[in-house]
């Protein structure tokens, strides 16, 4: 959809006059998964699709919101801002990024009307709801002038989606939507969240990304069980060496402990992160040596740790990843972001693109009965205004 046409849509709702437009792009992670909320690094580019957020502010007591992609309509006073709708309704969204700036101590004395689209395939696994939680947040800093930097932005994103939609996610999506620079990955950190630019330079290579387009969704309930499960992996750690997250401990270390873990679930899942926080660093030198190969050997051990250990991947995104790995000229692939259905990412020749679409597509079909999308991946930018 264009620009005209979303203003279009804008006038049409909320009646003529002046209207600003934002947009935040969702992001695929290329490696580094599950790792984010345990304080190590992850690898993610933002794609060229996500939320567009046009808004003006008025002079109403209250903030209305609608979608174009989404019949609900919510208008909300400026007392009510910081008090969840009930669970399911997407104004969740919004509202609770904007709730994150009462909470900051910023005062609204009037209101807003807004209106959001996105073009990232709900339930793809590609931060949907990031790029909407972001992008409400720099358009409302920017309309109000509360001069809150990207960084915040991307945390108040967090926060929104941790009170508002119950899932204690990490920084991962909020940072690399808010943060994100065409033809670069976001190599960060995120205990401090400094981070690195790292070019993607990928000569004859294209990143594919594959829907499986899976009934499953992110749940809350089991990733909210994954990060339960890490801290007592990290609780029973400590009781060797003094930890407070599984960043802290290198497989080494933490090699001679597996044996002293009761929980053998909490044990795996610690197991992956650890190796998957090393894989991610490795990953992100050999990309810099132009070792391509091996990062895509890494991306591959990483879906086998995320399948084996972390157990989130489950029938559809293994089968789609099984297939990608027969075709030739297939560098690695893995399922990206946070598993249960959602998509892969597979590093692919140019010349046999058409090909593994066609070939992992029919197969990935015969397998499940479900129809997938592909989508060749171009890598965009953070957050921004549009007009
Ligand atoms: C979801 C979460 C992120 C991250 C990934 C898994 O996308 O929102 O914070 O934990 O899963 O890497």
């Amino acid at each position: 959809m264009n620009t005209e046409t979303l203003k279009k849509e804008f006038r049409e709702i909320y009646g003529d006059g002046e209207v600003s437009g934002y947009f935040s792009p969702g992001r695929v992670n290329l490696i580094g998964e599950h790792t984010d909320y345990n304080g190590g690094f992850v690898f993610p580019c933002a794609l060229t699709f996500g939320t567009y957020c046009l808004i003006r502010k008025t002079n109403n007591p209250y903030f209305r919101f609608a979608s174009l992609n989404l019949e609900t309509k919510e208008q909300i006073s400026i007392e009510a801002l910081t008090t969840p709708l009930q669970k399911g309704n997407w104004v969740n969204y919004p509202l609770g990024t904007i709730a994150q700036f009462v909470k900051k101590g910023h005062t609204f004395k009037t209101g807003a009307d807004i209106l959001v689209y996105g073009n990232v395939p709900g339930g793809a696994g590609l931060s949907s709801s990031a790029s909407l939680e972001v992008a409400t947040a720099v358009a409302i800093n920017d309309q109000y002038n509360f001069g809150i930097g990207k960084v915040d932005l991307a945390l108040m994103g967090q926060k929104a989606e941790h009170e508002f939609a119950g899932v204690n996610c990490g920084i991962m999506d909020q940072f690399a939507s808010a943060m994100g620079k065409a033809d670069h990955a976001i190599f960060l950190d995120c205990d401090t969240l400094d981070y690195e630019l790292v070019p993607v330079k990928l000569d004859g290579i294209k990143i594919v990304i594959g829907n499986t387009n899976s009934p499953h969704s992110l749940d809350s309930g089991k990733y909210n069980e994954r990060v339960a499960q890490c801290q007592a992996a990290v609780e029973t750690i400590s009781k060797y060496k003094k930890i407070t997250n599984l960043a802290q401990i290198t497989y080494e270390e933490f090699k001679p402990l597996e044996a002293k873990f009761d929980n053998e679930v909490a044990k795996k899942r610690a197991r992956h992160v650890i190796t998957e926080i090393k894989r991610t660093t490795d990953a992100v030198k050999e990309l810099k040596a132009g070792k391509i190969e091996t990062f895509g050997q890494l991306m591959n051990g990483s879906h086998d740790s995320l399948k084996a250990d972390y157990e989130v991947t489950g029938h559809e995104l293994d089968t789609m990843v099984e297939e990608a790995r027969k075709i030739e000229g297939v560098i690695g692939s893995r399922m990206t972001g946070g598993g249960f259905g959602g998509s892969t990412v597979s590093l692919v020749k140019e010349e046999t693109v058409d090909n593994f679409i066609d070939q992992v597509g029919k197969k990935y079909n015969e397998r499940t009965g479900l129809t997938p999308e592909f989508y060749v991946a171009e890598i965009g930018q953070g957050g921004h205004k549009i007009f």
